[in-house]
């Protein structure tokens, strides 16, 4: 796959489609909350992860109504916390109201309550969908075997699955799997858990002239991986969207896979 520019998304099994790259908020703490999301939708992002655990999502909110920007010209995520199962409905209208926004894009649920698919907080998950609350629903940290369980008790699959990714995890089974179940793979903390040191990927790097982070995020464009960096310089939001101006090669990307063999 691809992309060129910022803007290519992939498809959600809902029609709706997600931008390829998007801003992750998770310890992002007021101002720094409001200047990131501000930064990164004046360089071109699109799409802002927060969830009700972050604590941001007022000033989230806020930097989209005060970039200019139509709400509909913004892919909004947020998460539902695990331990809030049973308060759903309360949950969402509450990050509506702290968004300020009428529908989100994406609701997930952050994490498997302990450790449970819990098809309960599912149905109550496709309510929303229905009711027009958000655009799409899915999952975060859920496996295979849980997603499973939330197809049987409901027919219907999770658009997304939102779990740690990056070259040093890549795993063909996991991709082909999630792919066979139509949940498109949202990758996050894609530089944190990276060794941005390791030799293939600064070969790579000076090979076109980027940087070992923008080797990793344009290898989850290629494989149309949803991936969500955050940084709280302006500096490096920039460098992190400046990844549709060069292609990795078949080769390139070959090596970059073996990294998580
Ligand atoms: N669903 C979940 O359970 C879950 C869990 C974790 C994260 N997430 C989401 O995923 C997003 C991203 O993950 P993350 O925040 O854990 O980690 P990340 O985006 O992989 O890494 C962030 C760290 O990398 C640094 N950084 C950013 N750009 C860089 C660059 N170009 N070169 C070198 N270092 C760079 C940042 O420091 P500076 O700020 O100093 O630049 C920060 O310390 C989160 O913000 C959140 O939205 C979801």
């Amino acid at each position: 796959m691809t992309a060129r520019t910022g803007q290519e998304g992939v498809l959600l099994s809902e029609g709706v489609s997600i931008p390829l790259i998007g801003f992750g908020t998770w310890q992002l703490d007021g101002d720094d909350a409001y200047n990131g999301v501000r930064a990164a939708l004046d360089i071109g992002y699109r799409h802002i992860d927060t969830a009700t655990a972050y604590g941001n999502e007022n000033r989230v909110g806020a930097a989209v109504r005060d970039s200019g920007l139509g709400r509909q010209d913004v892919f909004i995520t947020t998460k539902c916390p695990p331990g809030n199962a049973g308060r759903e409905a309360q949950t969402l209208d509450a990050s509506l109201s702290a968004l300020g926004v009428d529908f989100i894009d994406l609701w997930l649920i952050h994490w498997p309550p302990h450790g449970e698919a819990r098809p309960d907080m599912w149905k109550a998950f496709v309510a929303a969908l229905e009711q027009g609350k958000t655009r799409a629903i899915g999952v975060s940290n859920y496996s295979i075997a849980q997603i499973d369980e939330l197809v049987t008790a409901t027919g219907r699959a999770p658009a997304l699955n939102q779990i740690p990714w990056n070259p040093f995890v890549f795993n063909e089974r996991e991709v082909a799997e999630l792919r066979d179940h139509h949940v498109v793979l949202e990758g996050y903390s894609p530089l944190k858990r990276s060794d941005l040191g390791n030799p293939v990927l600064t070969e790579i790097a000076a090979a076109h002239g980027k940087t070992a982070a923008q080797v990793i995020l344009r290898w989850h464009v290629e494989h149309g991986f949803v991936v969500i960096p955050r940084s709280r310089r302006r500096e490096r939001i920039e460098e992190n969207f400046a990844v549709f101006d060069f292609e990795l090669t078949p080769e390139e990307l070959r090596r970059l896979d073996a990294l998580g063999a």
